[in-house]
């Protein structure tokens, strides 16, 4: 009797439970919150130049009268590049710029990876190493970075110059592997490739962005495999019986 009474209560607990899922842990370099550090705390000034001021109020001018928000990307996008990052006295004073809640504005900030809200070095070596990339061998130019520049994923070199992350697809798959280098894309890498470019830039050179296999943009590296005769001129029939 007293088993089965016990066998009966588990029954009923086991009934209730419920399956306890979590998201997947993220694996992303920057955190999603703020810690006020030496660098970015509320006592670090930040306000627009007087030029970059005429630029935010050109930009928010595009937008109809009441929808001003929507300048808010390309107004925390300003703010970046003036400060070379994003502190959170830039968001503030965005968030005053367009009149919003700084809510609004942290929800933006943190949730683009474009937006970067620590110091980074002067160049900051965004490696895409999603599936058409890997496949291309992104990983030989992950080592490369890591090796010439003696830093890891999410760190700075000691020199200041190269900040590494690893980002998702830039939509450059066809020219894969890449990198975008600040506002630049270097394409079709091998190793010996991202070398030179790190060495250009070291020596305070600018390499050539593009791809690096001879090819122009994205065609096939050995000729046109279609669409090779002139198209028809206008007028043409396919089925002159019709
Ligand atoms: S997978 Fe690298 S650019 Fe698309």
């Amino acid at each position: 009797m007293l088993s089965n009474l016990s066998r009966l209560a588990s029954n009923v607990v086991r009934s209730n439970l419920r399956t306890l899922t979590t998201t997947q842990k993220l694996n992303h370099d920057a955190l999603f919150v703020h810690r006020d550090t030496k660098d970015d705390n509320l006592d670090v000034k930040f306000e627009f130049t007087a030029e970059n001021k005429k630029r935010a109020e050109a930009i928010v001018s595009i937008y109809p009268v009441g929808h001003e928000r929507a300048a808010l990307l390309p107004l925390l996008d300003l703010a970046q590049r003036q400060h070379g990052w994003l502190p959170i006295s830039a968001m503030h004073h965005v968030a005053d710029f367009l009149n919003l809640p700084k809510m609004r504005v942290y929800e933006v900030a943190t949730f683009y990876t474009m937006y970067i809200r620590k110091p980074i070095g002067k160049y900051h070596l965004q490696l895409c190493t999603t599936t058409p990339c890997w496949l291309r061998n992104s990983d030989a130019i992950l080592e490369v970075i890591k090796k010439k520049c003696n830093i890891e994923v999410g760190e700075t070199s000691e020199d200041g110059l190269f900040t590494l992350s690893e980002v998702e697809c830039l939509g450059a798959c066809v020219n894969a592997p890449m990198i975008q280098i600040n506002d630049d894309y270097y394409e079709d890498l091998e190793a010996k490739d991202m070398e030179q470019i790190l060495d250009d830039l070291k020596a305070g050179k600018k390499p050539a962005p593009g791809p690096r296999n001879g090819r122009f943009a994205s065609e096939p590296i050995n000729g046109l495999t279609s669409l090779t005769t002139q198209p028809n001129k206008p007028g043409y029939k396919c089925r002159p019986d019709l």
